[in-house]
């Protein structure tokens, strides 16, 4: 989940033979920029020569634009002598896109030697802008020029980075945005949501937005305004059903239409539950708001600031052990939240915190614990009504003052043991309970040992009766 595509490709004709290697990326803290690495290697013992085309670069250039030559005497540009395109086009709906790029060979043709692996980097600038003042001659051919200009910028500095560096900080930017994520425990029920489903959704999503705070060309304004935009959580989920039980939501198709169509069914229903801020923020904010989503953790403001952050869940619905990592209360500070049900099938909540100042206290309001580094477990209590099973907050005293406020009908007790049956199915996929596989083991094999000596001593039976005539006439026929 880096965000890298590689294809492996034998390409054959009548007697030649080479293998491709493609490794094909969009930039995550460059925006618009596709890289695409390709090995070409020759197995064979001749020379072969191989002809490219890059359908995207040459159909733009005859097609849409002329060609522009354009001089880059970098020396990261190794293979300079090579083509360059840039093309500026106009769509639908005033959107004008611009494409920059190379092409991996001049003429089209590349030398394979024998033996020999060949390496290419091709890079292409996409931008897309919506044109205003449409009709106006000179403003637009200012924009074109100006997007061209940027386009040109971008991969200038690409190619100055050089592609080992392009790798790296493409791949560092995803593992930075997985720092924050979601892990359950596998379940074989039916139509249950697993983490394998849940990660790759989680990965189109992510994949569909940028992210301000990685991208090198933001300013530090855009930069300043994404944190304050992620600090302020607002109703983000408050109040809402969390969405792993809905897993038909997070059942994304594997057709680029699909992909889009569940990302954009995703991000709408953030924008509906009240995350606008956290995706105003980018990637980031986008992650923190789904995972807020999938457990039912929501923060609560009080003038403009986050007071608290709660877990709301139905006791009843703790049957599976899982992990929220990294979930970002405001500034700084990142907690781990983790659900166990332990050997008694009692859930109990695990939380740990990256900053030494902030509180927890389970349902029942017990007296606020100080979190740590070091993981500080809580037990689920039951209340009536329903409230949240936690409450984190920097404020002791504001989590005393919730004790005044949150008023409960009886005295919250520890929530009932988890339903042995659901626990089962989970387990086993289905709820005939949990015997081991070695017992299965050994059933079959006393069956299968009893109708041995049941057959035994039919046979033997038989054969006293027949007094082995009869095999013998068999074996004479
Ligand atoms: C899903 O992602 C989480 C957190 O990023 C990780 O802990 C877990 O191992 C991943 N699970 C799978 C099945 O990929
Ligand atoms: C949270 O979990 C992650 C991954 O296991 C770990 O790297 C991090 O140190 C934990 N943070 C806290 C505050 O426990």
């Amino acid at each position: 989940m880096n965000g890298l595509l590689i294809f492996l490709n034998l390409l054959q004709s009548l007697a030649n033979c080479i293998t491709l290697k493609e490794t094909l990326y969009v930039h995550r803290t460059r925006p618009g920029l596709l890289v695409q690495e390709v090995s070409f290697y020759n197995p064979t013992d001749k020379n072969i020569e191989v002809s490219v085309t890059q359908d995207i670069l040459s159909s733009w250039a005859t097609e849409h634009s002329p060609i522009e030559h354009m001089k880059d005497n970098s020396e990261a540009d190794a293979d300079s002598g090579t083509k360059w395109h840039i093309g500026s086009k106009t769509l639908s709906k005033q959107v004008l896109l611009t494409v920059a790029g190379r092409e991996f060979s001049r003429t089209g043709i590349m030398e394979l030697p024998a033996k020999k692996t060949v390496l290419r980097h091709s890079l292409t600038v996409f931008d897309y802008t919506v044109m205003e003042n449409k009709g106006d001659k000179s403003v637009t051919q200012k924009t074109i020029r100006d997007r061209k200009s940027r386009c040109v910028k971008a991969v200038k500095s690409a190619l100055h980075a050089g592609s080992s560096d392009l790798y790296e900080q493409h791949t560092l930017a995803w593992h930075q945005l997985w720092q924050s994520g979601f892990a359950i425990s596998d379940s074989k029920a039916p139509d249950s949501l697993n983490s394998d489903v849940i990660n790759s959704t989680l990965y189109y999503i992510l994949s569909h937005v940028s992210s301000t705070l990685q991208d090198l060309t933001s300013s530090p304004s855009e930069v300043s305004q994404a944190m304050t935009y992620l600090n302020k959580p607002r109703a983000c989920y408050h109040n809402s059903h969390h969405t792993l039980q809905f897993s038909s939501l997070w059942q994304i198709g594997e057709t680029v239409e699909a992909m889009n169509k569940g990302v954009d069914t995703h991000l709408s229903s953030l924008e509906h539950y009240g995350c606008s801020n956290y995706i105003k923020a980018g990637a980031e904010g986008v992650l923190q708001a789904v995972l807020l989503s999938l457990g039912g953790l929501s923060f609560r403001e009080s003038n403009d600031k986050v007071v608290h952050m709660e877990f709301n869940v139905d006791p009843a619905d703790l049957h599976r052990d899982y992990q929220f990592t990294n979930i970002r209360y405001a500034d700084k500070t990142f907690l781990n939240i983790s659900v166990i049900v332990d050997e008694s099938n009692h859930a109990v909540l695990h939380v740990s915190s990256s900053a030494d100042n902030f509180y927890g206290t389970d349902a029942g309001l017990a007296e606020p614990v100080l979190l740590s580094q070091k993981t500080q477990t809580f037990p689920v209590k039951l209340t009536k009504p329903l409230t949240a099973i936690l409450y984190v907050s920097d404020s002791k005293k504001h989590l005393d003052s919730l004790r005044k406020i949150v008023q409960h009908v009886e005295v919250p007790v520890l929530a009932p043991a988890q339903d042995h049956r659901v626990l089962a199915r989970h387990k086993h996929g289905h709820s005939y309970g949990g015997l081991p596989a070695i017992f299965w083991v050994i059933l079959a094999l006393l069956i299968v040992t009893f109708h041995f000596f049941l057959f035994k001593m039919i046979f033997s039976e038989l054969c006293k009766s027949d007094s082995g005539h009869y095999y013998r006439r068999r074996a004479l026929s």
